[in-house]
């Protein structure tokens, strides 16, 4: 690892996007340039990246963005990105572009074309977490994550009104397709008499056994809030299952893609703002194949190898007191 003089590096986002992605691509734009870096935005993630779509970006091309949600250089997941020969053609179509370092913002998909492209081409990549799920290993946060819960405790803020007011049952279902991140913080933030994550089984028994407690104590409202796991739309499945055992209807609420977008909090914008920054200081010091994290409050940087195909767990400690607090 050697201090390297760059001239001209590139940034793209992939996957899902995340809010906060925006605040990530200022701040990798506005390092470059007070570095005297050159730097390219990369349309649509890897896709774009094989198709060549990239643009020379400036100090004003990101004005005015730290506040939106979405990404204002589009994201996308890549199929083709998954061949060898197609990873060979963007790494020579980078090196053809004079780009010496690309910062790659995304989650574990992203990162594994960012990891192939390293390895196999020896192109210095820096990849920024950036998902709403919250599930890379090797980092406290990733961006996004804190807008996305936020958003969804705000829905379940609004929907215990309206089931307090009919004394209703109400499953709210959010993201998270391996992870149970949003589910378990926004059920203890909201609330929620059971949470149903992708990581552990699920128990209708006790979701049911805590609605009674509930009922026997005169509360005639519970919310139950479910990860959507390998199937969206999950939450229908729960609810019939609770009306056979049980013999208790409830409304559905699917969450989705609100949770995906809208002004990111400023939290995200912060944790943005650092990382952005440390992942154009990160190809300055010659850094590659890794990540830039956040490790007891520290942005660090951790290798790809480390963080790939290992399972961020939601803490136990969590999934406990969301259960005692159900009582
Ligand atoms: O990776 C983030 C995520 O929001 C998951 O929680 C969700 O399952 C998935 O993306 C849905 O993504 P899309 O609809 O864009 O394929």
């Amino acid at each position: 690892m050697s201090e390297q003089i760059l001239s001209k590096i590139a940034v793209l986002t992939s996957g899902g996007d995340a809010p906060g992605m925006n605040a990530a691509i200022r701040s990798v734009v506005r390092t470059a340039i007070t570095s005297k870096i050159e730097i390219m935005g990369i349309q649509q993630g890897y896709a774009g990246l094989v198709a060549g779509k990239m643009a020379p970006m400036t100090l004003s091309s990101v004005a005015n963005i730290i506040q939106r949600g979405g990404t204002i250089l589009k994201a996308g997941r890549s199929l083709e990105f998954h061949k060898q020969e197609v990873r060979a053609q963007a790494a020579q179509s980078l090196r053809a572009a004079g780009i010496q370092g690309l910062v790659a913002i995304g989650g574990d998909g992203t990162f594994t074309g960012a990891h192939l492209l390293a390895q196999e081409h020896n192109f210095p990549v820096v990849g920024i977490p950036g998902t709403i799920d919250n599930d890379i290993f090797g980092t406290e946060e990733t961006i996004g994550f804190d807008t996305a819960l936020n958003t969804a405790m705000e829905a379940i803020d609004r929907i215990r009104d309206t089931a307090a007011s009919h004394d209703r049952l109400f499953i709210v279902e959010v993201m998270g397709r391996d992870s149970g991140f949003i589910a378990i913080d926004v059920g203890l933030a909201g609330g929620a008499e059971e949470v149903f994550i992708p990581e552990t089984l699920i128990n209708v028994d006790l979701a049911i056994q805590s609605i009674k407690r509930g009922v026997a104590r005169g509360k005639n409202s519970s919310i139950l809030v479910a990860a959507e796991g390998q199937k969206v739309g999950r939450a229908y499945d729960l609810a019939e299952q609770i009306r056979r055992k049980a013999g208790f209807e409830s409304k559905v609420c699917v969450l989705g893609h609100i949770q995906r977008g809208g002004a990111p909090t400023a939290r995200d914008r912060i944790l943005a703002s650092r990382l952005g920054f440390a992942s154009v200081r990160a190809l300055q010091q010659g850094l590659t194949d890794v990540m830039v994290g956040v490790q007891s409050g520290q942005v660090v940087p951790v290798k790809f190898k480390d963080c790939l195909h290992k399972k961020r767990r939601v803490p136990q400690e969590l999934i406990d007191l969301a259960h005692l607090l159900a009582h």
